[in-house]
C-alpha cells in the first residue's frame, strides 16, 4: 500500500455501486437488500448493535424549518435536534444591541456575543434534545420576553463566569446497586439527514462490499452527565443516550430572506459546536455590519459556549480588543480556524446570479477535541 499522489484518482468502486443502487431503488436500495446485508455482516463480526428489525423501522423524518426574523430578515434554520434553534435563539438575544455601533470585532461587541453564546448554550444544554423522546419539552426558548428576561443576566462590563450561569453537571457514575431503567419507546423511526459522519472517517470502518464509512455520531449524545464530549460541549440529561433517541447536533443550515421575502442567502459550517457561532456571526457581518459576503465568510471569529468557561479567539482579533476583554473577566484562549462556512448570495433581483463565497479556513480548521 502506497499513498495516493497528487494528480492519481481515487477510485471508490463499492460506494459508487451503493450510490447507483440508491439512485435506482431509493431507500430499498440502502435499507434492504445487498447494502443492508453487509452492513447486518459487519454488525454481526464487529459486535455492532444495528439489526435487520432497525434498518427496517428506520424512517428520515421532513420537518419543517425554524422561522424568524433577525433585523427585518426572515431566517430559517434547522429544528432540534439540529443546532437552528440555539442560533435563532442567539440572534434573538442580539437583536436589540446596537451592534453596529459597537462595531464587528471590538471588544464590547464580542463581550456581547460571548455572554449571549453562554446563555444560548446553557439552554442548549440544559433543555434540548431530540423532540420526539424527551422527557421534558423545553419552554419555548424563542419566546421573546423569555429572552429579555435572559438578556438582562448579561452584565455589560463584566463577564459572568459559566459557574454563575448554570451548575457544572457533576459527573455520575454508575451506580453498583441494581439499576432501574426507564428506557423511551422508538415510534417514529427518527432519523435525521445528515452528511456528518462527525470525526474525520467516522468510526473508521468501512462496510466490506458496500464502500461507506461508519459514523461515530455516539459522541454528540451526552455520553455521562458533565463529561465533556470531543467538541467539549458539557451536554445535559435531555440529550442522554436511549434506543431511537438522535443526538443532538449543532449542524444549522441556515436560509436568509431579504425583508420583502425573496430568497437572499444559505450558509451553513462544519466545525461540531462552532458550527451554531460560526453561522451566527457570518450573518452579522453580512446583515449587522455591511460586510460583502466574502468579507463576512472571512472575518476572524470567536467562540464560546459555556463550557468550558474559555473564549476561543481566532488569530486575526486584535491584541488591544483580547486584552480589553481579558479585562472584563474573559479567559481568552487563541484558537485554529473555526469552522468554514461555505455559503452563497443570490443577487438581486432574483434571476441576476448568485455569488458563492468558499471558506477562506477550508483545509485548516480545527481538529476533533481542539
Ligand atoms: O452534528 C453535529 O453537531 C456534529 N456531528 C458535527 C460534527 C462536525 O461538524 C465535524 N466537523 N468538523
Amino acid at each position: 500500500m502506497r499513498a495516493l499522489q497528487p494528480g492519481e484518482t481515487l477510485r471508490q468502486p463499492q460506494l459508487a455501486a451503493t450510490l447507483r443502487r440508491i439512485a435506482r431503488q431509493g431507500e430499498a436500495g440502502f435499507y434492504r437488500g445487498p447494502v443492508a446485508a453487509a452492513l447486518l455482516r459487519l454488525m454481526e463480526e464487529r459486535g455492532g448493535l444495528i439489526r435487520s428489525a432497525d434498518l427496517i423501522a428506520y424512517r428520515p423524518q421532513l420537518v419543517q424549518p425554524l422561522a424568524a426574523r433577525f433585523r427585518s430578515h426572515p431566517v430559517l434554520s434547522m429544528p432540534p435536534p439540529g443546532g437552528g434553534l440555539t442560533l435563532l435563539q442567539l440572534l434573538g438575544l442580539l437583536e436589540p444591541f446596537d451592534l453596529a455601533a459597537s462595531g464587528a470585532g471590538s471588544a464590547v461587541t464580542l463581550h456581547r456575543l460571548t455572554e449571549a453564546m453562554n446563555l444560548a448554550y446553557r439552554d442548549r444544554n440544559t433543555w434540548l434534545g431530540d423532540p420526539a423522546s424527551m422527557a421534558t419539552p423545553p419552554p419555548d426558548l424563542l419566546d421573546p420576553a423569555y429572552l429579555d428576561q435572559l438578556r438582562q443576566r448579561i452584565d455589560p462590563r463584566r463577564h459572568r463566569p459559566a459557574a454563575a450561569i448554570a451548575a457544572p453537571p457533576s459527573p455520575r457514575r454508575e451506580s453498583v446497586n441494581t439499576t432501574h431503567l426507564s428506557v423511551a419507546d422508538r415510534h417514529g423511526g427518527l432519523v435525521a439527514l445528515t452528511t456528518t459522519l462527525n470525526f474525520a472517517y467516522g468510526n473508521g470502518v468501512t462496510v466490506p462490499g458496500a464502500g461507506f464509512l461508519l459514523n461515530n455520531e455516539m459522541d454528540d449524545f451526552t455520553t455521562a452527565p458533565g463529561v465533556a464530549n470531543a467538541f467539549g460541549l458539557v451536554q445535559g440529561e435531555a440529550n442522554a443516550i436511549s434506543p431511537g433517541r438522535r443526538p443532538l447536533s449543532s449542524m444549522a443550515p441556515t436560509l436568509v430572506f431579504r425583508p420583502d421575502g425573496t430568497p437572499w442567502l444559505a450558509t451553513g459550517s462544519p466545525g461540531g459546536s462552532r458550527i451554531i457561532t460560526t453561522v451566527a456571526q457570518v450573518l452579522l457581518q453580512r446583515i449587522v455590519w455591511g460586510s460583502n459576503l466574502s468579507t463576512a465568510v472571512a472575518a476572524p471569529r470567536i467562540h464560546s459556549q459555556l463550557w468550558p468557561d474559555r473564549l476561543s479567539l481566532e488569530e486575526g482579533i486584535s491584541p488591544d480588543t483580547r486584552a480589553l476583554l481579558e479585562a472584563m473577566g474573559h479567559v481568552t484562549q487563541p484558537s485554529a480556524a473555526m469552522g468554514a462556512a461555505n455559503s452563497v448570495e443570490v443577487l438581486a433581483p432574483v434571476g441576476r446570479g448568485s455569488l458563492g463565497v468558499v471558506d477562506p479556513r477550508r483545509g485548516r480548521t480545527q481538529a476533533v477535541g481542539e
